[in-house]
């Protein structure tokens, strides 16, 4: 898998069936916290089907402008000698990636030295108070810009702290729990519902005590730890990409495609309980466990879908979905709602106007509503030129709109597909999509 196979835009046509079997890159969330980890973990770690894209690529960046000495096998295979961070030259560049800046904000609140955590102008539009509020109550001293990006960390000693998340983010959660190793005391995360929890997990795996207790589990309970064992792991398929091949296989003619090794998490499995929910004709076999995370394989084939209402704790699991789940809800019979979603608004664009603003040009009717939207379906959508917004999951949904339009549908700024999924035009390609990448 190579990390800098990008492509400026993509052409398609309608009517390739996807089949066979195809597998996707390694899950994001968990390769910017395998490398993090690692890096602070005391001891050599090694990683496998680590994911070489445009985001981790900015974190593993970070930590070599850090001091972390990185020895790369190939470009998914890395050793990493953890335990000596030291002060960076210059600002920290964490480019397009959320979850770098945010994770990395809250190992650098505990750090005894000072750092800038910086990135593209993407990334300084989206905010970064809901990390400084809660590390700034530890004791962090963080100057923001505007309530974002670029944030000065100062050195300080944090205390441990309990406090109630007023949204449910991984990232918020995982940036107190990591700085919650430096602290003088334990500290407690309470979140709204069940965000991912791949820091809780890779944590506990590597020797630090942290619980869940509370309804739902949903306070999380983490002791100060400062000698992480080193992390030896394969990175499992990401369920976010998986999303745009399941949903192209289940909207083109004739489709019966296996995705293999996806990480089968339960808080990431929103798109397949709704897609479920919906009727789609899919099936999960092989189920393994790997890194300490579930995975299994993912049969389905062509289907009719039905709209649903969404909403509620379910938003959550599937938070990175909804793009392409609109281009679900395109094609299904009936209504479907989305609410709960407003977090959509403050990714890597507004998804919600973005998408609905771009399907449009496609013909599709879409009702924005400031916390989701409501699709009447199905719609069939014409050809036309729509653009990726330098949003990942933007351009790979419109592609996948692009392949059941009428002919001739242009996605341009398709670049940043490789921000989470480099080999997304090969993986659909050699499925059968009739997709151009130029
Ligand atoms: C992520 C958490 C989610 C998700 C993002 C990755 C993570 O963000 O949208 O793509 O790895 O923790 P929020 O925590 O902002 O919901």
């Amino acid at each position: 898998m190579t990390a800098d196979l990008r492509y400026e835009q993509f052409k398609l046509r309608p009517g390739g069936a996807l089949r066979g079997e195809v597998t996707v890159p390694g899950d994001k969330s968990v390769s910017h916290r395998a490398v993090m980890l690692a890096a602070i973990a005391q001891g050599r770690s090694e990683i496998r089907n680590w994911l070489a894209a445009g985001d981790t690529e900015a974190t593993l960046g970070a930590l070599r402008d850090l001091g972390v000495q990185i020895e790369r096998h190939d470009a998914n295979t890395l050793s990493i000698d953890g335990g000596g961070l030291r002060e960076s030259a210059r600002p920290l560049n964490l480019m397009n990636a959320g979850t770098g800046i945010r994770l990395l904000a809250g190992i650098m609140a505990g750090q005894d030295f000072p750092s800038v955590l910086d990135g593209s102008v993407q990334l300084r539009r989206r905010p970064m108070k809901r990390i400084t509020d809660p590390l700034m109550l530890m004791g962090a001293d963080i100057e923001s810009s505007n309530g974002g990006c670029p944030l000065r960390i100062r050195p300080a000693a944090l205390q441990g702290i309990s406090y109630e998340m007023p949204v449910a983010s991984a990232q918020v959660k995982s940036a107190i729990l990591l700085a919650g190793l430096y602290g003088d005391s334990s500290t407690t995360v309470i979140q709204p519902g069940p965000a991912r929890d791949h820091t809780e997990r890779m944590l506990r795996s590597l020797g630090v005590d942290i619980s869940a207790d509370g309804a739902g589990g949903n306070a999380i309970t983490v002791v100060p730890n400062d000698s992480l064992t080193p992390l030896d792991m394969t990175v499992p398929g990401d369920a976010s990409s998986a999303a745009f091949l399941l949903v192209a296989g289940m909207l083109a003619p004739d489709s019966d495609l296996i995705v293999k090794g996806v990480n089968l998490n339960p808080t990431r499995t929103g798109l397949l309980d709704v897609l479920e929910e919906m009727g789609a004709d899919l099936a999960v076999s092989n189920l393994d466990e790997q890194a300490g995370e579930p995975i299994g394989d993912i049969r389905l084939r062509t289907s009719q879908l039905r709209g649903i209402e969404i909403g509620g704790e379910t938003v959550v699991r599937m938070i990175d979905e909804f793009p392409i789940l609109m281009v679900a809800a395109l094609r299904a019979e009936g209504e479907t709602l989305v609410r709960d979603a407003k977090e959509l608004r403050v990714k890597e664009t507004d998804r919600i106007a973005v998408m609905a603003q771009e399907l449009r040009k496609l013909g599709a009717e879409i009702e924005e509503r400031e916390d989701g939207f409501r699709i009447d379906g199905p719609q069939n959508l014409t050809g036309a030129q729509v653009d990726g917004h330098d949003d990942h999951r933007i351009a790979m949904s419109l592609t996948v709109a692009g392949l059941i339009a009428a002919e001739g549908t242009v996605v341009t700024d398709a670049a940043c597909a490789g921000d989470s999924f480099p080999g997304f035009a090969e993986a659909l390609i050699g499925s059968g999509a009739r997709l151009l990448p130029e």
